[in-house]
């Protein structure tokens, strides 16, 4: 049996390695994962919540989403037809590459970004240009000059991963007033509650450009990442083409219901924001210390410019049951990704990179 030549070429999206495997593998009793961005606080409040919804979890979720997209709607101030929802925001990518891109036709990213993008547009058999970073940054200039007629979307990770930059709203708007009418500019937001405040104002936005579609997370601030859950937020006319490649049940009856409740819980997210801004602040300044370069980040994670192949750290980290993220994937081999944990967490990382510093010193 052949598979569809697109295929052949593509690599599968690799993870950070799961704490139980490394666990497992290694035989250590305690792992602290700082590789996956993911949010080091349970949400413990949806306890109850979860708790109604077992009671009807042998029933179909609502495809529709209601309480949520009008949640949503409200918070956004925006039409309720304007939602849609993705199982992560992952899959809002699938959906609009799904819906705009036929075989053949034009992709443009970043390079290295967010891998999803590029794997998923290969997977439809689009071809894909790449636009370097420069200095660290999205080059927006750069990817607009690359947008040719056949360019039919063109992803933004702002906040970008793995880099942690961020594109101000007077770049973006500028950037948006570039690019033809006929291409859709995927603006990922999935950091957007870690961002500083001259990050773009989207729903204005959204108003004087409808090519615009910007999609959120409830996996990373809100402490939903097992449950997957985002969405995209965008001109009615966008939407109903992704609703036509929509999964029917493809936002779960728990996700749905925790996500409302995450909306309210105005204190949770704000000891997620202060603990995320007061250790990213911890990292900057141990790993001045030591010497470490690092670029300023817009988000959960801090990039981390080792300068020279980061295999023997990588390792020596998980031995010590810390998980970072190495980024050979991204082609980036002399670069690893550190993710902001509890503060036990963080100490633990920069107390083990300081010890490899002094053993490496030693030799
Ligand atoms: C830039 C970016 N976009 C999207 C995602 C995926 O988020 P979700 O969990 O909503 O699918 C991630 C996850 O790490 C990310 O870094």
């Amino acid at each position: 049996m052949q598979t569809r030549k697109q295929l052949q070429g593509i690599k599968v999206y690799s993870p950070g390695k799961p704490v139980e495997e490394v666990k497992r593998e290694l035989g250590l009793t305690q792992v602290y994962k700082l590789a996956s961005n993911e949010n080091p606080f349970p949400p413990l409040f949806l306890g109850p919540v979860f708790r109604r919804e077992l009671k009807r979890v042998q029933q179909y979720p609502e495809a529709g989403c209601f309480y949520l997209r009008r949640a949503l709607a409200k918070k956004h101030r925006i039409a309720q037809e304007q939602i849609v929802f993705g199982n992560g925001s992952d899959e809002l990518i699938v959906m609009a590459l799904r819906a705009f891109v036929s075989s053949g036709e034009e992709v443009v990213v970043a390079q290295p970004t967010f891998l999803v993008y590029e794997i998923q547009a290969a997977v439809q058999g689009a071809r894909i240009t790449r636009i370097p970073l420069s200095g660290f940054k999205y080059d927006l200039e750069a990817m607009s000059r690359a947008a040719g007629p056949r360019t039919k979307i063109i992803f933004v990770a702002n906040p970008d991963n793995p880099s942690g930059t961020y594109c101000t709203h007077r770049e973006v708007k500028k950037f948006l007033k570039m690019i033809p009418k006929n291409t859709l500019v995927f603006m990922d937001e999935a950091y957007f509650e870690f961002a500083p405040g001259d990050f773009p104002k989207t729903r204005e936005l959204l108003k004087e450009f409808p090519n615009l579609l910007c999609t959120r997370t409830f996996s990373k601030a809100y402490g939903l990442a097992g449950l997957r859950i985002g969405y995209g937020i965008m001109s009615s006319r966008i939407a109903a083409a992704l609703q036509k490649v929509r999964e029917p049940f493809n936002v779960n009856r728990l996700a749905q219901a925790a996500a409302v409740e995450a909306l309210k819980n105005k204190e949770y997210l704000k000891k997620v924001l202060t603990h995320t801004k007061k250790e990213k602040k911890y990292f900057y300044r141990q790993f001045e210390e030591l010497g470490v370069e690092f670029i300023e980040s817009a988000t959960n994670f801090v990039l981390v410019n080792w300068k020279r192949d980061t295999r023997k750290v990588y390792d020596f980290l998980l031995r010590r049951g810390i998980i970072v993220r190495q980024l050979q994937g991204w082609g980036w081999n002399n670069f690893f990704r550190v993710t902001v944990g509890l503060h036990k967490e963080n100490e633990k990382f920069i107390r083990e990179l300081r010890r490899f510093l002094q053993e490496e010193r030693k030799k």
